[in-house]
């Protein structure tokens, strides 16, 4: 069984105790505290509603809290909060409990509960870009974290795989046929190639355009070379996405894209139902939904388009289509949508819609995990020397390159295949990291030389730190890491002992606002702390008792650190 952390156990004593006053809705907010082990707020709220002076009410709680447990002492603080100290015992016996715990403390909140997540979302015969990086690696931490903590996933990778651009490429491709779908490598690049063309034959040639728009009926209708071909197109983008993936050491496969186009036969359906349960109306000949709150800048109100005048079906409705879907027959009790932040008037509209039309009961959340933009170096937009999309493929490989120049430096033994590997692990995780450590919803500057420092908040900084603690367990035995409960402790000891606890505590945070940047930061402070204590605590020279404490301690640092880097898709080798 998963032994709570000591922050839920010490905030379960404080309910007692409150419960114990005849103040049962009292609810104590206990969290580290920079003047205490643990501080307890709620007070200030209860006194306010009580109308009972603060200092008092908290007095009287420090006074009713049980005598005998791991509170070694409690003292009222400030304007009424309570500061607790707990005792040596107390917190070696936790770190006892932990080590014969696999789980580190984390146990199964999200047992039964089914998520349907959207992302990377890369668009058929276009390069990937930051952006799908982002939503990528933001979706993949998060499926992770579901999924270690005990939840069912759906992973749907919602590939723009349809729409009116399909005309011209096809046509363009029938016209000048270039190198067959057969020969691979190169080929999204000529793929994205086909794609520039293309558009300028489109947009300077009225003929051309004429026949792209004759050839998007004819795939609308299903013409039989018209969808052949354009499913070779769609074969040859995904062979290039799931390269990338592999790249990446994400966990989407064929079997998750399920692109725009799989929708298509409920479009009229989404359409006809919207329209007879008065949710949509026809204005200007197209089908709309519109919101009392959601008004353009010139005041009118701004639809949301299920179906164009020309009879055509888009973006919204799709979405709209894949959304009944999932709650209906994939049975989900939270949908998240791994977004660019731009999109959130989007979301907003769909599931407003969803709502109203009775998709999307209230008992199933719907959110837009929306993220901000990936900048240049410089921190302007992102674009190459001639003005193009960075191509996501080119920025792997650089980072890449670079890590194994920083892996060889630090390590000059390590050659050939095993350099290479490293490498790949050092350079993704630090890409990997950088990207997730930023709070989602900013932008960032994607800065390679920032990101591979050995030093300061980096992936390759945490990757170091597991490594050195590894590499301090190889030079005792596994059976020397035991905890004696009557140890006297050191204050690094005990900031590590009480950092470690929070492991659980943090991934329950990191649930509730889809932040996987707050596991960043607790792994961050984690091996500072862990280095301070290092620094203070000779390890495999201390005496006995200590050597065996600090082996532990060191033990469950290293896994926490392993677990919680393998939770945001990061490697942790043994080496560095
Ligand atoms: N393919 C779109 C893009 O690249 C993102 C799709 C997002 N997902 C969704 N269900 N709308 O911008």
């Amino acid at each position: 069984m998963t032994v709570p952390s000591l922050a839920s156990s010490l905030s379960d004593s404080v309910t007692v105790a409150a419960a114990s006053l005849g103040l049962p809705d009292l609810a104590p907010q206990v969290r580290r505290s920079e003047y205490a082990d643990f501080q307890a707020d709620g007070t200030l709220a209860a006194a306010r509603a009580l109308r009972r002076q603060p200092r008092e009410l908290a007095a009287e709680l420090v006074a009713a809290l049980p005598a005998g447990g791991p509170v070694a002492s409690a003292r009222v603080a400030g304007p009424g909060f309570v500061n607790l100290h707990l005792t040596d015992a107390a917190l070696l016996a936790q770190a006892a409990a932990r080590l014969d715990d696999p789980r580190l403390g984390v146990g199964m909140p999200e047992a039964g509960v089914t998520t349907v997540i959207d992302y990377s979302q890369p668009n058929i015969a276009k390069e990937m870009h930051v952006g799908h990086l982002r939503s990528t690696i933001i979706g993949d931490a998060l499926v992770r974290i579901l999924e270690h903590l005990g939840g069912k996933v759906v992973r749907r990778n919602h590939i723009g795989d349809w729409g009116t651009q399909f005309g011209m490429l096809i046509q363009h491709r029938f016209e000048q046929p270039g190198p067959s779908a057969a020969d691979d490598s190169a080929t999204l690049r000529q793929l994205a190639t086909l794609y520039r063309r293309a558009r300028t034959a489109f947009d300077t040639d009225p003929a051309f355009a004429e026949r792209a728009r004759q050839r998007v009926v004819a795939l609308q209708s299903g013409d039989p070379a018209t969808l052949a071909a354009w499913r070779d197109i769609v074969a040859e983008s995904t062979r290039y996405f799931t390269e990338i993936y592999r790249q990446l050491d994400v966990r989407l496969s064929d079997a998750d894209a399920v692109g725009e186009s799989a929708y298509n036969r409920e479009l009229p359906q989404v359409a006809e139902e919207l329209e007879r349960a008065g949710v949509a109306v026809v204005s200007d000949g197209a089908l709309c939904v519109f919101f009392d709150d959601i008004h353009g800048p010139d005041g009118r109100p701004t639809p949301l388009i299920v179906r164009k005048s020309d009879g055509g079906f888009g973006y919204a409705a799709t979405d709209l289509a894949a959304l009944r879907q999932r709650v209906a027959q994939l049975r989900a009790d939270r949908l998240l949508y791994v977004v660019d932040a731009r999109q959130a008037l989007h979301f907003r509209m769909v599931f407003d819609t969803a709502r109203r039309a009775g998709w999307l009961p209230s008992a199933v959340s719907a959110v837009h995990v929306a993220f901000g933009t990936v900048l240049g170096p410089d921190g302007r937009p992102f674009k190459t020397r001639a003005g193009d999309t960075v191509r996501l493929a080119d920025l792997l490989t650089e980072a890449v390159d670079r890590a194994r120049g920083v892996v060889a430096a630090k390590n000059p033994d390590l050659t050939g295949a095993a350099l290479d590997e490293r490498a790949r692990q050092v350079g993704i995780g630090a890409v990997k990291y950088a990207d997730l450590a930023t709070g989602r919803a900013r932008a960032y500057a994607y800065d390679p030389d920032r990101m591979l420092a050995l030093t300061g908040n980096t992936g390759v900084y945490l990757q170091y730190a597991h490594a050195r603690i590894r590499s301090i367990l190889a030079r005792a035995d596994s059976g020397d890491a035991v905890v004696d409960t009557d140890a006297v402790l050191e204050p690094a000891e005990r900031a590590l002992v009480l950092d470690l606890d929070g492991f659980a505590d943090t991934l329950t945070e990191v649930l509730a606002g889809h932040e996987p940047h707050r596991l960043c930061g607790y792994l961050y402070r984690l091996a500072q702390t862990f280095t301070a204590f290092y620094e203070q605590c000779p390890v495999l020279r201390a005496d006995v008792r200590q050597r065996g404490n600090r082996l532990a301690l060191c033990r469950l640092t290293g896994d926490t650190l392993r677990t919680g880097l393998h939770l945001l898709g990061i490697e942790a080798p043994e080496q560095l």
